[in-house]
């Protein structure tokens, strides 16, 4: 999880490999979440159907999983299903319940190779019973793994979270004047999870979608153009060095040179 475990990865070279060198690794965000978007427009530009856009979108996760892994950052999560997904046509919730069963089926050898965890956020008990089943052979093959944790939200909402986070909270008996924000976080899906530092989201869209709403308080967020099929270890990799140029003053103010006894 560093310089060389990336470049060993990355043909020598290479732009990425450019990139890759620019990395400061002491300076990692401790959680991305990603909000993959674009597989329908992707698919539509080559007049092919909806569902191979998100055929195509496997091979960005692959590359993003392990790349993240790779860098040493130590939480990824990605949205790949939302409680408004159900919205859509019937054939193409089946279809991404197919392509996400498949998908854990064949990457988990390589999330065993790079001591990835994996776990799901979200209401996964209104998930078919061969979905949840594949779910948890993911989660109990990968449960001793000490590397990056891999969260897969599915049927995720923000609010449907903060909900059921208030649920329990109210279901533990804890007395209300013990509730504070550290203490209602333990209640949240990503209970012991660092708040993500840097949101994406790909083509082009300008909102967070019922993401992660409690989490992204103080997330820098970095829109990409770049439709989820398309999105590889360099948007990645160029994302990373971008928040890592932030100025993050969580509602504070910036120390001057002055403040900091500089002439
Ligand atoms: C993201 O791509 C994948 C999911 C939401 C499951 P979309 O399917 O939303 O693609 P666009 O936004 O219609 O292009
Ligand atoms: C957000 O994408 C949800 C996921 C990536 C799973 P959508 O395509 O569903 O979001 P909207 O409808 O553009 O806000
Ligand atoms: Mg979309």
């Amino acid at each position: 999880m560093s310089l060389e475990k990336i470049l060993a990865w990355i043909p020598p070279g290479s732009p990425d490999e450019a990139l890759a060198r620019q990395v400061n690794f002491d300076q990692l965000p401790a959680h991305v979440a990603i909000i993959m978007d674009g597989n329908g427009r992707w698919a539509a530009q080559r007049h092919l159907p909806r569902v191979e856009g998100h055929r195509a979108g496997i091979d960005s996760v692959r590359d993003v999983v392990e790349t993240s892994a790779r860098l040493g950052i130590g939480v990824l999560t990605l949205y790949a299903f939302s409680v408004e997904n159900w919205k859509r046509p019937k054939a193409e919730v089946a279809m991404l319940m197919m392509l996400l069963k498949r998908y854990i089926r064949l990457e988990l050898g390589t999330l065993l190779k790079n001591n990835i965890r994996f776990r799901v956020i979200g209401r996964t008990d209104d998930l078919s019973p061969d979905v949840q089943h594949e779910l948890e052979i993911g989660i109990r093959k990968t449960e001793h793994n000490t590397g990056m944790l891999f969260n897969i939200a599915l049927n995720y909402g923000g609010r449907a979270e903060i909900v059921d986070a208030a649920r329990r909270a109210i279901a533990s008996g804890m007395a209300p004047a013990d509730l504070d924000e550290a203490k209602f976080g333990e209640f949240l899906y990503t209970s012991g999870q660092p708040d993500p530092d840097l949101l994406i989201r790909t083509s082009g869209e300008m909102r967070v979608s019922n993401f992660l709403l409690w989490q992204i308080a103080y997330a820098e967020i970095w829109v990409a153009d770049t439709l989820w099929p398309d999105f590889r270890r360099r948007d990645l990799l160029g994302a990373v060095l971008d928040y890592q140029k932030r100025d993050r003053r969580y509602g504070g103010i910036k120390p001057s040179p002055v403040a900091l006894g500089a002439k």
